[in-house]
């Protein structure tokens, strides 16, 4: 590789690394959505290691908007088990840690900490209510998804599931009323028959457009 003190701007290679073959597999293509989990526990410390990768991904003006609850088993998790539909009890009982992912509606408070070169950002969020919701939601979404990647990447099977209580959980774990859930994960080492049927996606052609 070139030095950029020895080369002009256009010869420097800035050639990325990649992700092999295989970790494309336990990314993406081989990688499957857990409907039940094995007693094998996950530590405190893979738990925080999720976050402390997903957190790298970007999200608009770097807001971040998205907190993580890790419940487990025990009186945590009863309290949650109530409030999932009826279809995702038995998986979540199943899983050694759940993550409540929520969206945190005053994350523009973070804004001067986090976009340190336009501060004044917090209030133009402050001030437009609508705006500060729709950032919000979008990006704490997206980083839903990197969320799962980050499971996955620790060699752990996610269980990423919309079907519960929204509110019947924000009052539960967020009295306050400042976080709304977004999504509920389970997290653990695949159990019995964990996998449902592998579901077709869509053809490259009715997804991709060139212009
Ligand atoms: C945002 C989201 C919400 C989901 N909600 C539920 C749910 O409430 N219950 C459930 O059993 N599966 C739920 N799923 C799982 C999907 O059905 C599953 O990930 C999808 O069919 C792909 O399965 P695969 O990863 O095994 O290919 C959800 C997945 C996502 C990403």
């Amino acid at each position: 590789m070139s030095t950029s003190s020895e080369t002009s701007p256009a010869d420097v290679d800035r050639a990325l690394d990649h992700l092999d073959a295989q970790g494309r597999r336990l990314l993406f293509s081989a990688a499957r959505t857990a409907n039940s989990f094995a007693a094998t526990p996950v530590s405190d410390a893979e738990l925080s290691d999720i976050w402390e990768l997903a957190k790298w991904a970007p999200t608009a003006a770097n807001s971040q908007p998205l907190r993580v609850l890790y419940v487990r088993p025990g009186e945590g998790r009863d309290r949650l088990l109530k409030h999932m539909n009826e279809g995702n009890r038995a998986k979540t009982a199943s899983a050694p840690a759940s993550a409540v992912l929520a969206l945190d509606t005053q994350f523009h408070e973070h804004i001067p900490a986090l976009l340190p070169y336009k501060p004044e950002l917090k209030d133009v969020f402050a001030a437009n209510e609508a705006m500060r919701t729709e950032t919000g939601t979008f990006n704490a979404t997206l980083q839903a998804g990197y969320f799962i990647l980050a499971v996955r990447a620790h060699g752990l099977a996610a269980g990423p599931m919309a079907g519960f209580d929204a509110a019947g959980i924000d009052a539960e774990f967020f009295p306050d009323g400042r976080l709304h859930s977004i999504l509920v994960v389970n997290i653990g080492h695949p159990g019995e028959n964990p996998w449902f049927g592998r579901l077709p996606r869509l053809d490259h052609d009715d997804v991709v457009q060139w212009a």
